[in-house]
This record gives C-alpha cells, structure tokens and sequence, in this order.
C-alpha cells in the first residue's frame, strides 16, 4: 500500500515536469491556465482541480506516454479464454502492456509518441483513465483497478499546479530541451532513468 502509494505519484510528477519543460507551448498553456486560477489566493487548492482542464489532460497524456506500471501487475485467468485466435487457458499468467497499449497507432493516430494533451480536447475527448477505455489503462481496469486511483489523481494534479504556479522551470547550466534525456528505467515501475534536475525560479508576485 506505501509503495503502490507513494512511488507512481511521484513518478508521474517527475515525468510530467520533464515532459512539459520539453515541451515549452505545453508549459505556457499549462502556467496560464493555472495562474489564472491561482491569481487571487496565490495557490491552488483541491476545489480549484475542477477549472483545470488541461492541466487534467497534461496528466492523462503523461499517463498515456508513461504509465508508472508499464504491464500493470500480474494477473492470472480465472476460466479458459480465447483471444485473437489464442488460447488462454484458466491459471496462465497475464501481463497487459498498457504502456505499448498507449502508444499504439490504430487507437493513437495522430502522432502516438508525442506529447500532445490537446489530443484529449478534440477526437479523443471523451476517453478517460477510469477503466472504460481500453486504450488508456494507466489505473488498470476491471475488478484490479488501482483502488488509489482518485487520491493518485489528486494529489498528482494538486502538486502539479503549485510547482507551476509558484515557479517558472528551467534546465541548469543552459541545457537545451532538445538535449534532455527522457530514456526509462525499467523495473516493475518505470521511472526516469536520468533523473530530472531543474531550476526553480520564483514566479513574479509569488510569495
Ligand atoms: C498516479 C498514481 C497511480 C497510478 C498510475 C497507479 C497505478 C496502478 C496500477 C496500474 C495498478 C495495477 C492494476 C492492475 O493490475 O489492473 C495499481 C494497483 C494498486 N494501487 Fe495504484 N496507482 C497510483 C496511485 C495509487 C495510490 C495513491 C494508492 C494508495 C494510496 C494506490 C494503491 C494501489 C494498490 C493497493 C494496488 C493493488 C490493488 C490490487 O492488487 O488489487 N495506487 N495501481
């Protein structure tokens, strides 16, 4: 429960800061909208998550390029399934790559490898990380489904939108975006195998 709680939320921090510093539109768009938000109070609070609609698709399309559990975890078949033609039979052990599943063209059609949340504003819309899309199965799905999942999201998207708002972020020692490493490590979770090293500088008015 510690672990399955506190290592793919972080990850996930991690992987959406590098993605956003790699990506400066996404950064810009991501700031404003938070900023907006935060202007009076200075910070953003839980009631707040709900008026952040892209920070929320800055999470899904981390989520899509690098879900923390890149095969979920281990499942096992409870009756003899056939699938495209395979047999599965009852007691085989199932490993879902849902991080292949992300990436996958026939679902993923406009330039898959991208980091592109606007994706989630046009034709994927309406797919959500809920378990009812199989094309974005970062939580899992079914019976399994991460039981975290709402308090992962939250606490993800809270910290997100603070770092943002208080900080503008950028590489040290004039390191290009372009020259950032975004290879993974992989264990049972996949996380960065360089880790993200970054320079936080005040927003203006920030306090
Ligand atoms: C970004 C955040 C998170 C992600 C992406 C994530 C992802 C996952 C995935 C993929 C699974 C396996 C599902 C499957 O095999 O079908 C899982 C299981 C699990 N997660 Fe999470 N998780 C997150 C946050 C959390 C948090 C915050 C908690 C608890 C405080 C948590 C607790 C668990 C537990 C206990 C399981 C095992 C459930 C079981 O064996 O049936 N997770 N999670």
């Amino acid at each position: 429960m510690f672990l399955a709680g506190t290592d793919p939320p972080a990850m996930t921090m991690e992987w959406a800061m590098a993605e956003l510093i790699k990506n400066p539109k996404s950064m810009r768009k991501a700031q404003e909208e938070v900023r907006r938000v935060a202007k009076d109070k200075g910070k953003v609070e839980d009631d707040d998550l709900q008026y952040l609609p892209y920070l929320h698709n800055v999470l899904k399309e981390t989520l899509r390029l690098h879900p923390p559990g890149p095969l979920l975890l281990p499942h096992e078949c409870i009756i003899d399934t056939k699938i495209n033609g395979y047999d599965i039979l009852t007691k085989t052990r199932v490993f879902i790559n849902a991080w292949a599943i992300g990436r996958d063209a026939k679902f993923w059609s406009e330039e898959p490898e991208a980091f592109r949340p606007e994706r989630f504003e046009r034709k994927m819309r309406d797919v959500e990380f809920k378990g009812r899309h199989f094309e974005l199965i970062p939580f899992g799905a079914g019976r399994r489904i991460c039981p975290g999942m709402m308090l992962g999201v939250v606490t993800v998207e809270l910290a997100l939108a603070n770092v943002l708002n208080g900080f503008d972020w950028e590489l040290p020692c004039g390191m290009r975006c372009e020259e950032m490493d975004m290879s993974e490590g992989f264990r049972m979770v996949s996380h960065k195998k360089v880790p993200l090293t970054v320079v936080a500088i005040p927003a203006a008015g920030f306090t």
